[in-house]
């Protein structure tokens, strides 16, 4: 079973760690034969799994559900679930609900947001709470962003981003995860803090990597993110899931994924 000391390892070691979205126990297992390091039971569910438009649908009650069929089904992977839309307004409200994901077999919760977390990261961690930071495009503020966007594009807001990192990382968070920002600005974070920084469209040099499965297994219906790969399309035959996710997990571990193509590569603008 992956910990975090384990994940602390890989960063000190500079071995890169795998991550994907996980909302069930055959994707579990799947993903367990696969030997990915660290799973995400992300409010993305509100989308792949229940047909949303956004994340914000999503209950803590879902959460649960998804997370005990997930942490029932694998026994390798670091479980984090998101706390949904709402969930974590209030300190109050933060631990009374990282407390039942907890206890549904998560190892971490994500929250978004930036240093206001502070107060409620502190409490959280503790309480014995391992708390990821999500920032950059946080997919729960999409209606203050107006959709769907590369974030932290200018020097004032990637410095922002920084200040963000510092005070929730001073607070406590054991993770960072950077969503939709240039490369550059990914690669300072993480050369910046001792905590893992696990990375989606913000290039090769976070230490992790996460995607949703859907979006790795060609499942994507709607536009296809620019930094996302489709490992199905190399693969064939009856192990042709297992083999796909194991082929996504070796290219983070040998830093074959994400490649140029896959990352925004911005100068920042004043
Ligand atoms: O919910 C989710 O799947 C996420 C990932 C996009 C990082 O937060």
């Amino acid at each position: 079973m992956i910990s975090l000391t384990d994940l602390k390892k890989f960063k000190t070691e500079g071995r890169k760690f795998s991550c994907l979205t996980c909302y069930d126990a055959s994707f579990a297992k799947a993903i367990q034969q696969a030997g990915i390091d660290s799973i995400l039971v992300g409010d993305s569910l509100g989308m792949t799994i229940q047909g949303h438009d956004s994340t914000l649908p999503v209950t803590v009650q879902d959460m649960i559900y998804h997370t005990q069929a997930v942490a029932r089904a694998n026994q390798h992977a670091f479980i984090m679930t998101d706390l949904p839309f709402m969930s974590y307004a209030t300190v109050t409200d933060a631990l009374k609900n990282a407390g039942a994901v907890m206890q549904a077999g998560a190892h971490a919760v994500k929250i978004e947001g930036g240093a206001w977390l502070a107060d409620s990261v502190q409490a959280l961690t503790h309480n014995g709470v391992p708390v990821c930071v999500h920032l950059g495009l946080t997919p729960q503020f999409v209606n203050l962003f107006g959709g769907y966007r590369l974030q932290a594009k200018t020097r004032n807001a990637a410095d922002q981003l920084l200040a963000d990192c510092h005070a929730v990382v001073e607070a406590g968070a054991a993770l960072l995860l950077l969503e939709c920002v240039p490369a550059a600005i990914a690669k300072e974070v993480a050369a910046t803090f001792d905590v893992p920084v696990i990375g989606i469209g913000a290039g090769a040099d976070t230490d992790g990597q996460v995607l949703v499965v859907q979006d790795m297994l060609g499942l994507n219906f709607g536009k296809v993110a620019r930094f996302v790969r489709n490992f199905m399309r190399e693969q064939s035959g009856e192990h042709a899931i297992v083999n796909a996710i194991k082929a996504y997990h070796d290219a983070v571990i040998n830093q074959e994924f994400p490649a140029i193509e896959h990352t925004f590569q911005v100068e920042l603008s004043s």
